[in-house]
């Protein structure tokens, strides 16, 4: 239809007849000459058509609303110099039309403007029912150029690298990452059920069973769970696992690959090896498993100090097994009033929100601290100069503190924390910092059910557990660390893996130890346990969120920006309308009712 796309166009074309295809952005009508702006996928050509060039073809143009699709064929010409469009590529040039045809005029005014001239700011509701509108409006359709980007690098290093992408199911059966499972009723085998992935974890285990060393996979992933700008139901992984491997080479190969991802997207090179930094620095120095290390503000240990001055919310704090903990605002006495840190304040209600019971500040002053006297009341001159000391706190900063349990004193800093940093401007702009957490612990107490958890999944292997002694093995379990790792970038996870288990035996403890009888580790994962038995290879990986490496790259602030058709906060596409009901007929078929509970 067209042997011409607009920005192919250039002063060579001049005097050539040529045909195009696209959308009318916006038509202009000057005095007798219509001036059209056409738009396809490369870019932009204005158009012009005269009363003189036939008074059909003139009709014609007089009909064009914007959005109306169009091929027309004309010579190409060089502009006036007075009207010369340096903004746009072609803009020397002109096509002087001697034939249009409308392929398709639309029907209605559009629910919003496409035309970069008439942009308005709109409701991200109405951007996803018409997600097709929001993708002609251009900055959509770059940023998945960058994700095809991303894509195809990754695919060429792990290609280069002798990797093999393997699909694995979709419909399958449950992996236990944490989420909910999406369920997908079997018509076949009525009353059952297949779950969609969390993630291809399992299977990519048994392809390391099966011999294939080095996997990788552009993975489609499913979790129902909570979902927030970062996170989608259905996202996509970069999933890799190799064998006989140990966990620095799986680390320092993937620093490698998502260092390539930067210099052939971004032009970026980073010639410094990825910080390190273990789960517990990292948990106590920054409140949360995936710091941001672009600015200061650290968490800091005051429980010695303030445990037993007789505040009793500190007291009880310590008592409890909990933690008081600080972090120091420099110049925070200007910069922050009371108002904010108080009850009520937007910075205490951050506090709050992270489930703590409230926040307590102190004012550096000069030589004195500044806060409410049944704190101040109970500090000796050692007190001050210990606080002072550790928190680094200096003439007219602020420290905000908080106590109670540790993980939520941790949560609530950690949150105050980034609000603060971004409230306050401290993020330097253009900084990309990586970082590796390592040594995460194999289990947390889920505190509601007083049971093991497994921190990443309950395929990690421990470190340090050896198999032959049996007591070792059991009293050693719980509290061992695991050969774990995530890379963070500013404040994000952008990836997670880990070395696997891969003796049966071990595998078995690890189940029982988050609460699974051998009933049920023989029904859930006897399959993974009967193939570890014969001659599963030692083995490990990683997975990296593909939305959210694009996301980063492309500094949005939602992944939503980096897919094609998203989901909104309730996991609903807007587009299509589902999830929605479906018929009796498909119910019954799947001997499925539904009863609705009042
Ligand atoms: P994990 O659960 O850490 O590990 O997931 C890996 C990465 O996937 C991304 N991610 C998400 N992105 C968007 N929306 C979501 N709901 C979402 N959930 C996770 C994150 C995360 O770092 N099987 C293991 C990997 C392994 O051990 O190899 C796994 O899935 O960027």
């Amino acid at each position: 239809m067209r042997n011409k796309i607009c920005e192919e166009l250039n002063k060579s074309d001049i005097g050539k007849a040529v045909n195009l295809c696209g959308w009318v952005d916006r038509r202009r009508d000057h005095g007798g000459v219509i001036f059209i702006d056409l738009r396809d996928h490369s870019g932009f050509m204005q158009i012009t058509i005269n009363p003189e060039d036939g008074e059909t073809l003139f009709k014609q143009a007089e009909i064009l609303k914007n959005e109306t699709v169009i091929m027309v064929n004309g010579i190409v010409n060089e502009r006036p110099k007075d009207s010369i469009n340096k903004n746009i590529v072609t803009g020397e040039l002109e096509l002087k039309v001697k034939d249009l045809q409308i392929l398709n005029q639309i029907k209605n005014n559009l629910p919003f403007p496409i035309s970069v001239h008439d942009y308005e700011n709109t409701k991200e509701e109405i951007r996803l029912k018409y997600r097709y509108l929001d993708l002609r409006r251009g900055k959509l359709l770059k940023n998945l150029k960058t994700r095809h980007k991303i894509i195809k690098a990754v695919r060429e290093y792990l290609d280069n690298s002798g990797f093999t992408e393997v699909e694995t199911p979709l419909l399958t059966k449950s992996t236990p990452e944490g989420a909910r499972d999406f369920l997908v009723p079997a018509r076949l085998s009525n009353g059952e059920f297949f779950a969609l992935p969390q993630s291809p974890q399992l299977f990519k285990q048994l392809l390391m069973v099966g011999g294939l060393d080095k996997y990788y996979q552009i993975a489609k992933c499913f979790r129902d769970e909570d979902l927030r700008a970062d996170r989608q139901p259905e996202f996509t992984q970069l999933d890799i696992e190799m064998s006989f491997i140990s966990e620095e080479e799986i680390i320092s190969f993937n620093e490698k690959l998502i260092k390539n991802v930067w210099k052939n997207v971004l032009n970026i090179n980073f010639n410094e090896e990825f910080p390190r930094m273990t789960w517990h620095e990292a948990m106590d120095n920054y409140g949360t498993d995936r710091p941001d290390t672009r600015y200061e503000m650290l968490l800091k240990n005051l429980g010695e100090i303030l445990g037993n001055i007789g505040f009793n919310i500190f007291t009880k704090a310590i008592q409890n097994g909990g933690a008081i903990k600080s972090i120091t605002i420099k110049d925070g006495n200007s910069s922050i009033s009371n108002v904010r840190i108080k009850p009520g304040g937007d910075i205490f209600k951050v506090a709050q929100d992270a489930g703590a019971g409230g926040l307590a500040f102190i004012r550096v002053k000069g030589d004195e601290l500044e806060t409410i006297g049944a704190i101040k009341n109970n500090l000796n001159k050692d007190h001050i100069s210990n606080i002072l000391k550790i928190t680094e706190a200096k003439d007219g900063d602020l420290i905000l503190l908080g106590a109670g349990n540790t993980q939520i004193v941790n949560q609530s800093l950690d949150r105050v924390r980034q609000y603060i940093a971004k409230d306050l401007k401290l993020i330097e702009k253009d900084k990309w910092n990586f970082l590796w957490v390592t040594d995460f612990p194999m289990f947390e107490m889920n505190e509601e059910e007083k049971r093991f958890e497994a921190l990443h999944h309950p395929f990690c292997s421990p470190k340090n557990i050896k198999l032959e002694d049996e007591k070792e093995l059991k009293e050693k379990i719980e509290s061992s660390t695991a050969h774990a790792y995530d890379l963070v970038l500013n404040g994000l996870e952008l990836g997670g893996g880990s070395l696997r288990i891969h003796q049966a035996k071990m595998q078995r403890e690890v189940l029982r130890t988050v609460g699974l009888s051998d009933n049920q580790i023989n029904e859930k994962f006897g399959f993974l346990i009967e193939a570890l038995e014969m001659g599963a290879p030692p083995h490990g990986g990683i997975a990296f969120g593909v939305d959210r490496i694009t996301m980063l790259i492309l500094g949005e602030d939602s992944i939503r920006e980096t897919i094609a058709f998203p989901k909104n906060q309730q996991a609903k596409c807007l587009l299509t309308n589902a999830p929605s009901n479906v018929s009796k007929s498909q119910l019954k078929e799947l001997d499925i009712e539904i009863t609705i509970d009042e």
